[in-house]
Parts: C-alpha cells; structure tokens; sequence
C-alpha cells in the first residue's frame, strides 16, 4: 500500500525510537529516573510499531490487526502477574521474540532460496539458530522458575561435550549452507538441532541461576533480533537488538560477579546439586527467637538500625508494612537505613522498586559496598526475608557452594534479628549460620504480619 511522503515519516519516526531505546537504558541505570525510562521505552516500541505500520511493504491491514487484537489478549494478563513472578514472565517474553525472530527467519529462507548471497546467508543461519535455541532455552527457564520443572540441576557424564558437539554441527551446517545455498535441504537442520540445544543446555542448569540464564537469553534474543535487522534491511531492528544483546550481557555479568561466579560455573557449574537442607541443622544447633514485642523493645532502644530486605519481603508483600515500620522508627529519632545487596530477591534491582513502591527516600537506599562498612557501629540489623544474601558462610567456610560471594555483613551488628517463617533455606537451599548466632534473634512469621505485629507494638497504625 503506497502512502506519500510515508517514507520520510517512517525514517523520522526510527530515528526518534531509536534514540528514545538509548535514553530508556540510560534512565533505567537509577531508582531516580527509572519510570522516566520505561516510559521513554514504552514510547519507543509505540513509534516503532506506528512507523512500521505506514509501511508500503504491507499489503493487508486485516491480518496485522488480527494479530495486534491476539497479542493485546495474550499480553495484557501476561503483564499483570506478581512482581516475584517477573522472572519467568521474562523468559516467556523472550520465548515468544525469539520464535517470532526463527518463524521470519525461516519464511526469509524459503523465500530467497536457492539463491541466498553469502552474508545474508550468514545472518539468516545466525539468526535462526540463536532464535531457536532461545525459544527453547527460555521455555525451559521459565518452567524451572514456575517449578513445572524440577528446578534441581540434572547432569550426566560428558554432558557438556555432547551439548557443546551439537551446537558445533549446527554451526558446520550452516557454514555449509553459506558455501551452497542451494542444499535447501541442509536448512531444517539448523532449525532443529538449536532447538534441541536450547533444551539440553537449560536442563543441567539448576534454579538459582535461572534469572543470569535469563539475562543470557535475553542477550540471545536481541542478537538473533540484530541479525533479522540485516535480513529485513531494518535499521531499527539493528540498533534495538544489539542495545538488548549488550544490556543482557551486562547484566548477567553483573549478576554473576555479585554472586562471585564466573560465567562457565554459572552454565555449566550445576550449581544447587546438593541441596543441603536447614533441618538437620535446625535439629541439632539451637536458636533464640523472641516476640514481636520483644522485637520492637530492642528496636526502640536503638540508635542505629539497619534493615536488610529479601526474596520474602517480596513474596510476603511487606514493602508497605516496612514503610510503617520505618517512620515509626524515625519518628522516635533512630537512624534507619537499609542494605540492598545486588542480587537481593529474583532480579536486578528488585529490592530497590518494592522499597521505591511503599516511598522510602532513595537516600536510604545503601549498597552493600556502602553499608558493610556501617554494620560494626548498627545496634540491630533487621533482616525480613532475606537469607543467602547474609549467609556468613560465603565469607568464612571454603567449602560452601557460595563461598567467595559478597554478603551483608549483619552478623558484624551489634543485634541481628531475622524474619522468616521457619529454619528452610533460601534459594542456593544452603544452610545459614547466622542464625545460629548468640546475638542472633530469629523471628519467626510472615514477613508482612511480623512488621505489621512490631509496627503495632511500636504505636503506630493498626492493621
Ligand atoms: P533467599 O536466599 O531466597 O531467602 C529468602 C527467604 O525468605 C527464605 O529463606 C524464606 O524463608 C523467606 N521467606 C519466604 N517467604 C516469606 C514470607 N512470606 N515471610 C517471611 N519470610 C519469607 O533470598 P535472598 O536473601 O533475597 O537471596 C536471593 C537469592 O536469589 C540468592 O541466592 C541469589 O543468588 C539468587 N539470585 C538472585 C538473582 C537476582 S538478580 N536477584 C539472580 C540470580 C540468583 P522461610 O521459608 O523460612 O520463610
């Protein structure tokens, strides 16, 4: 369908997507300017969509339609789920990109063949393997996270070599394919194998590393979608996908050095094999727990009060309560700060939008680079759901499946209370020593009921 002048408007309407993709990543790197960036973002993939739609390439508006009213259905719950669940809605996302990414890849191939040029061969065989592999990969992170899959790592002797061998015959067909575009028949192949990968790849990787997986396969997805850019002759494409590979590449390497991991062990690492389970601990080792009122007795005498949240303040919704908690805290004059370590909760930055969510000042917001240095001179650090992200057996026993990852040094305060519901473990399913403690006061209970519980004792609104 020709529309005059469209063209322009079109190239106008990229550039300005384009350059609002680049401030979006910009203003997401701070908690200060981060809804700023998803809404540049969300503008951006509206304009992309607008300036893709005057398209004189397409012939029928009845089918794109169809397709904008399905994606709206499917899409709209997808976006509404619980925050703890983002994770996995993630990888679904990524799912659904790249199979759309292989699907255009593929019809690109039947539509070019016999006569495919070398580079766009190249590009095509890129893209297809990346897509498929991610659609798969990314399926099955998401069933480990949603545990329709068992989240422990499964592996087998010479697992890698195997794994490692069939992407390498994916990668010579399609090498193949490039010297002789006209073997049709060699392409199916490139297809299924990677598809096979995607599976085979996830399998020996357990839970707790799913969300670096996932940042991984979203690095995948946008280099698969970079390659589709060269397919299609589409700038956009191009510029959006490689921001998404190289954003998901950093941040899954952020994420494995806050977990002090390289990216081999972290792939290949089957880390969470041996679950080592609290209660045997729990049995043999005492603890002290103490009440709600206790709790707010000893927080009321404090000076200096660190609050370090974790997955269960997410899961428990306590974020509002913590708030109450807070200026129930300040009004009495004691210093509230709260340690967020970088991989507190299932994703990056989780911590820091729940607390943002319930308007703590961003100011108290410290990073565990910051705050360990205060935790010597704190009189309580409360800790609410959080877990290995305390453990001090990544600092002292070598033998830890997490030794050598940073932690919250809370065991340095002066009084460190725990709240949690019982002695189970946290995601890496390690036992915590902390807990253990003489100064170490365990507070059993959900997360938002406990705060709400101490908030009262403490004179501040009911629940
Ligand atoms: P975890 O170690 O998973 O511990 C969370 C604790 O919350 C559990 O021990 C659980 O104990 C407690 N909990 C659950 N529901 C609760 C509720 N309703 N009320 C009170 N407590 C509740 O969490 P963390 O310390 O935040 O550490 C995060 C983990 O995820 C780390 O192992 C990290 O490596 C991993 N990880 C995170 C990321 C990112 S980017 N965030 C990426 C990869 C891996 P109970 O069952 O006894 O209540």
């Amino acid at each position: 369908m020709n529309i005059p002048g469209a063209e322009n408007v079109i190239e106008f309407t990229y550039l300005i997507a384009t350059a609002l993709f680049i401030l979006s990543l910009k203003w997401m790197s701070s908690p200060v300017t981060a809804r700023r960036g998803v809404r540049a973002g969300e503008m951006g993939m509206i304009l992309a969509i607008a300036g893709t739609l005057l398209s004189h390439d397409i012939v029928d508006y009845k089918w794109v339609a169809i397709a904008l009213v399905l994606g709206s259905i499917i899409g709209v719950p997808l976006g509404l789920v619980q925050m703890t669940a983002v994770p996995q809605r993630t990888a679904l996302s990524h799912a659904f990109g790249a199979l759309c990414v292989t699907l255009v890849g593929t019809a690109e191939f039947y539509l070019r063949a016999p006569a495919v040029p070398r580079f766009m061969m190249a590009v095509l065989s890129l893209e297809v393997i990346l897509g498929a592999l991610t659609f798969t990969g990314s399926l099955m992170a998401a069933g480990k996270l949603q545990e329709v899959l068992p989240q422990r790592p499964i592996t087998y002797k010479g697992q890698n070599i195997v794994n490692l061998s069939l992407l390498a015959v994916a990668v010579a067909v399609a090498v193949a394919l490039v010297l002789h575009p006209e073997k049709m028949n060699l392409f199916p192949a490139i297809l299924a194998i990677p598809l096979v990968f995607g599976v085979l790849m996830i399998v020996p990787i357990g839970g707790a590393d799913m969300p670096t997986v996932i940042s991984l396969l979203n690095s995948y997805a946008g280099l698969s979608a970079a390659a589709m850019g060269f397919v299609l002759d589409s700038k956009l494409l191009i510029i959006a996908g490689a921001l998404d590979g190289a954003s998901g590449f950093i941040l899954s390497v952020n994420m494995s050095k806050a977990m002090n991991r390289s990216f081999s062990n972290v792939l290949f690492g089957a880390f969470g094999q041996e679950q080592i389970t609290a209660a045997g601990h729990a049995e043999a080792l005492p603890v002290h727990s103490a009440t709600a009122e206790e709790a707010a007795a000893i927080l009321a005498a404090a000076n200096k009060v660190v609050i370090v949240p974790g997955y269960g303040m997410a899961v428990a919704q306590a974020q509002h309560k913590v708030r109450e908690l807070y200026d129930a805290l300040t009004k009495r004059g004691i210093d509230v700060k709260f340690g967020i370590h970088p991989v507190a909760g299932r994703m990056p930055g989780h911590m820091n939008v729940l607390l943002a969510e319930a308007d703590i000042p961003y100011d108290k917001l410290l990073d565990m680079d910051v705050i360990n240095g205060e935790f010597p001179q704190t009189d309580v650090a409360l800790v609410i759901g959080a877990n290995d992200v305390t453990n001090p057996a990544a600092r002292n026993e070598t033998g830890s499946p997490i030794y050598g990852m940073p932690i919250l040094d809370v065991d340095k305060a002066r009084t460190a209370m725990v709240i949690k519901r019982s002695m189970s473990p946290g995601f890496a399913g390690i036992d915590n020593p902390l807990y253990y403690l003489d100064r170490t006061l365990m507070l059993f209970g959900d997360a938002r009921a406990f705060v709400g519980d101490i908030v009262r004792e403490l004179g501040g609104p009911r629940q």
